[in-house]
């Protein structure tokens, strides 16, 4: 039974098979960090950051995604997230991605998609508040 219930564990794991990390890219988490700072300052627009299609940065942590996103429903996007302080993670077209320090999880964002990031690990007290509009 332990045999089976492996089995059913590695065809159900993300990226358990074709070599696929798990967990996402490995980074230097501090210029992670640093580098989403700066983007956010360069695309900041009022209380909000409007990037231009492509990669676009993002922080996990106690109790917010980081920095509040306008994206344009239009245009195809690369969320590109790292946890800043501990275990998360997000739910995406039925797909759980752990994020942790460290590590940068891809989440390609196609026009018309409606997505809304929520964490989906209890971390906290807010867990329940750390979600995120991205229209
Ligand atoms: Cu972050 Cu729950």
């Amino acid at each position: 039974m332990a045999g089976l219930a492996f089995l059913a564990l590695a065809a159900w794991w993300p990226g358990w098979r074709g070599g696929e990390q798990p967990l996402g890219q490995a980074v230097d988490p501090a210029a992670f960090v640093a580098e989403t700072e700066a983007f956010a300052t360069r695309h900041q627009a009022g209380q909000t950051v409007r990037p231009p299609p492509g990669a676009v940065p993002l922080l996990a942590r106690r109790f917010e995604f980081w920095p509040p996103l306008a994206l344009d429903p239009g245009e195809s996007y690369r969320l590109r997230l790292m946890a800043q302080d501990s275990v998360h993670s997000v739910a995406v077209n039925g797909r759980e991605m752990l994020l942790v320090p460290g590590h940068v999880q891809d989440i390609d964002v196609a026009p018309g998609d409606q997505l809304e990031l929520r964490c989906n690990e209890y971390c906290g007290l807010g867990h329940n508040r750390m979600r995120l509009k991205l229209y």
